[in-house]
């Protein structure tokens, strides 16, 4: 049991949305809100290959389009051995909506990590550079 657990079976859930038919690389993530509120986001690819939008990425903008604003966690579940950490586009939009959150990354068979952004995105370029 962790505090994690409620949010990895979101992701996980999640991710049987994941429209995956080139990479069949199947994301879930799920985005934890400082209301309570979690939303869920799969990767949704498209035939262009360019196009396609990670599960990270379609969460933080489920979340935001429906006005939330303040984050706590994220959560990324793959079917992967190795744990899937967010792609650099992801960590931009991690930091830009969530700043230091824990990042939770987790795979089918049960391994779990957190890592804090600021470890996975140490040198970012925000609104404070501006
Ligand atoms: N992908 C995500 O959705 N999130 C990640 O953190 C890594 C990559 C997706 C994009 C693409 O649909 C597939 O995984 C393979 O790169």
């Amino acid at each position: 049991m962790s505090e994690y657990d409620s949010l990895i079976a979101a992701a996980r859930a999640a991710r049987e949305n994941a429209h995956a038919p080139y990479s069949n690389f199947r994301v879930g993530a799920a985005l934890r809100s400082s209301s309570g509120r979690v939303f869920g986001g799969c990767n949704v690819e498209n035939s262009t290959y360019g196009l396609t939008v990670c599960a990270e990425r379609v969460a933080i903008f489920k979340a935001i389009s429906e006005g939330e604003r303040g984050f706590e966690a994220i959560a990324i579940v793959t079917g992967a051995e190795k744990l899937t950490p967010p792609c650099g586009a992801c960590r931009q939009l991690i930091w830009e909506f969530c700043g230091d959150v824990p990042v939770v990354i987790a795979n089918l068979q049960g391994a779990v990590e957190v890592h804090r952004m600021s470890a996975l995105f140490p040198k970012p370029f925000d609104a404070s550079n501006l």
